[in-house]
């Protein structure tokens, strides 16, 4: 089967909708004009899966700002690409989205007899919360589902610091500045570490610099103050011939350790397991709206779940969001949010304690 595709809908993809709506649905359609609303709408992600030049399916998640809980709106897969795992793909790109914007949990109505989404819900982990009696427009009522993204873990010892990045651009110093701290070094709290940090960032990367330029400098600023950071960079959708990222010998020359490959699960658990840390760049791969692509830094694997602290969320929660520090998030919806780029770029940092001077 040709390769299913999760993109931000757009306004040519609008007739397709429409007609997945007409076909999927029988009652409480959304009209054209609500349809061209959401594509517009910064609180709701328009999502089209499409399978080669044809739209297959769409979803609609819908935030409100502050809240910690996404709303599931629609979901819809052409009947004539009906079980082949597009469904399960584009709700688990939903839930991608909706831990992206910082929300602990996505919540859906779905009719009592729907027994095909009921079956996807449920084997996806959504577990029914309540019933709201007359709901749709023909007096049915809906069960209502959720499905936890994010879970925190318990402080260990050990665990790196955390630190709240306190602007947009300083996902990056914030995260140089919990591993520095968790290798003994003593900053000042108080002090401008974090914009010094940026601007000698800003300062090692080449002019015009790429992702993967980014994510040297950042290890340049590491392996100045005696770390000895092992990069892997990748591009998990380019073509063999393209899977070599030229990155010249300014790596080498620098002193960097890089390579071209992705880190893999046995070996992120092997780091951890060995107290060492993984920085890496959490984003929605596929969706941008201004939302700037950040570092977070993993420290732990328990069960299936990745943990890592987040240095957009502060380290006590706030309004029910998810705390920084701690954070879990299953291994696949990790993956999700670290491959990025139409080319899939995925940068992993290790560092470990030890080659700290
Ligand atoms: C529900 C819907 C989105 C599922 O999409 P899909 O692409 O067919 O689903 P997938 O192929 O990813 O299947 C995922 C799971 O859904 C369930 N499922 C899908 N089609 C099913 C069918 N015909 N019979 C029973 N279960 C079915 C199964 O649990 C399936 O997992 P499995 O194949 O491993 O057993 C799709 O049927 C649809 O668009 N329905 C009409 C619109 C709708 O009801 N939307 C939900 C509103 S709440």
């Amino acid at each position: 089967m040709t390769e299913i595709d999760v993109r931000a809908a757009t306004e040519r993809d609008l007739d397709a909708v429409e007609s997945l709506e007409e076909q999927a649905f029988t009652h409480d359609r959304s009209s054209r004009s609500s349809l061209r609303r959401f594509l517009f709408s910064r609180s709701c992600e328009f999502l089209v899966a499409s399978l080669g030049e044809r739209i297959a399916g769409y979803a609609l998640v819908l935030f409100r700002a502050g809240a910690a809980v996404a709303r599931l709106y629609s979901i819809a897969i052409d009947a004539r690409v009906g079980r082949r795992g597009i469904g399960r793909r584009l709700l688990g790109v939903c839930e991608a989205v909706a831990v992206e914007r910082g929300c602990a949990s996505l919540r859906l109505e779905v009719r009592p007899d729907n027994e095909r989404a009921i079956a996807l819900y449920l084997s996806a982990g959504y577990q029914s919360f309540g019933r709201h009696e007359a709901y749709y427009a023909d007096g049915a009522p809906a069960l209502r589902l959720q499905k936890p993204l994010w879970r925190s873990a318990a402080a260990l010892p050990g665990d790196p610091p955390h630190f709240h990045q306190s602007k947009p651009f300083t996902s990056g110093p914030a995260c140089i500045i919990m591993v520095l701290q968790w290798a003994g070094w003593h900053l000042d709290p108080g002090g401008d570490d974090e914009l010094l940090l940026r601007k000698e960032m800003s300062r090692a990367e080449p002019a015009s610099a790429s992702e993967a330029d980014r994510s040297l400098a950042l290890a340049e600023v590491l392996r100045r103050r005696g770390l000895d950071p092992l990069v892997h960079l990748a591009e998990a959708k380019a073509s063999p011939s393209e899977r070599r990222l030229n990155l010249g010998h300014g790596p080498h020359e620098k002193g960097l350790r890089v390579m071209s490959s992705n880190l893999d699960e046995a070996e992120l658990k092997r780091i951890c397991d060995g107290h060492g840390l993984v920085l890496t760049l959490a984003t929605r791969h596929f969706l941008d709206r201004g939302r700037r692509k950040r570092w977070v830094l993993v420290h732990r694997l328990e069960g299936g779940f990745v943990v890592f602290n987040d240095p957009l969320f502060a380290e006590r929660p706030v309004d029910n969001t998810p705390s920084g520090r701690n954070r879990m998030l299953s291994l696949e919806l990790f993956r999700r949010i670290t491959l990025r780029g139409r080319t899939g770029l995925s940068v992993a940092i290790i560092v470990r304690k030890g080659s700290a001077s």
